[in-house]
């Protein structure tokens, strides 16, 4: 039988924080090592310049996150890694899918739909500030995702919206030309922590409550110890489903040292304690790899050659079925 295509990508615009680590690079890394799946993970490069035009920011964040992923363990033997712009069929599949995406499907979008609504309180012209980039972003991720025929798409809740628009794409193009797709799913798992930041709310740039994964030593410290608690102290009980440093630590720890930190805290741990030991968790369960990233950020050289053969990989399946979508849709040699 064969495999069930697994494929994600990470947009390119910030710089790894725990959140991503625990609710999608560790989990997909995990699932890299499937027998019965084979993993397509990419550099959304080109869906970086959407939502940012400052190319040093977009090259910077390039490098942490494929830096990132390698340090991290992530077996390119076994899956195949690439930058989404080494795979210039991408873009051309784009375009034909442009050609089949219904435009009042893409009026849909969340993302499009919120800048209007944000447009609107302010007393602005609708469209203001609005991109084609960002109004057709979903066909851009339709065109990731239907390149490889992908059945699995990993996701957060917040993409659901777009696999199932890859979806929509995928079947009118069929309905049109044949069945040249598989319509894909998106996989949004459940058991995955979506880890809260420093001020207790979801762990996100856009909120500027991160720990950034592979902040040195001491940064690292500094960081934990800015989590916000209350002001219970040492020696009155505190409630783990209530804290922040229990849910980080929930999400490191094995099941026994979870428990023994349940304990420690119905009896009265002090916040600095607790603190110190998340720190210490995290800090051995990372340090390895911070080191590898440390070495592959003073010396980049390995990444931009891993992901050659990443895309070199990647065409081997874009080539051929770019080939054939050019052919369906009547884009061939002349006699
Ligand atoms: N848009 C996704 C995000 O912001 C990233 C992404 C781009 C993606 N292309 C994709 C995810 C294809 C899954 C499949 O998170």
């Amino acid at each position: 039988m064969s495999k069930q295509r697994v494929l994600t990508g990470i947009t390119t615009t910030g710089t790894p924080h725990l959140g991503n680590y625990v609710g999608a690079i560790r989990p997909a890394i995990r699932s890299s090592e499937r027998e019965d799946a084979e993993s397509f993970y990419f550099l959304a490069d080109y869906h970086a310049l959407i939502k940012c035009q400052d190319p040093e920011q977009v090259h910077q964040s390039t490098r942490e996150i494929a830096a990132t992923w390698l340090a991290l363990g992530l077996n390119t033997d076994k899956a195949i890694f690439y930058r989404q712009s080494d795979v210039p069929e991408i873009p051309e599949l784009c375009w034909l899918l442009t050609c089949m995406a219904a435009k009042g499907l893409m009026n849909r979008a969340h993302a499009y739909k919120a800048a209007v609504a944000a447009n609107q309180e302010t007393g602005e012209d609708p469209d203001f500030g609005v991109t084609m980039g960002l109004y057709s972003y979903p066909v851009l991720m339709a065109a990731d995702i239907l390149m490889f025929n992908a059945h699995e798409v990993p996701v957060g809740k917040d993409q659901i919206q777009h696999v199932e628009m890859a979806r929509d794409i995928a079947a009118r193009f069929n309905h049109h030309y044949g069945e040249h797709f598989v319509l894909p799913e998106a996989k949004v798992d459940e058991h995955v922590a979506v880890l809260q930041g420093l001020d207790g709310r979801k762990m996100s740039k856009s909120y500027g409550n991160t720990i950034p994964l592979f902040l040195p030593e001491k940064k690292l410290k500094k960081h934990i110890n800015k989590i916000k608690t209350n002001l219970l102290e040492p020696g009155d009980p505190k409630d783990p489903d209530d804290s922040t440093v229990f849910q980080i630590w929930q999400a490191f720890a094995t099941p026994e040292q979870t428990e023994e930190m349940r304990q420690a805290f119905a009896e009265g741990i002090a916040w600095g304690e607790a603190k110190k030991q998340l720190f210490e968790l995290v800090n051995d369960q990372l340090g390895e790899a911070r080191e590898r990233y440390e070495a592959l950020m003073a010396n980049p050289k390995p990444i931009e050659e891993v992901l050659h053969a990443g895309a070199e990989k990647a065409r081997e399946r874009s080539r051929p079925l770019l080939q054939k979508l050019r052919e369906a849709v009547g884009i061939r040699p002349i006699g």
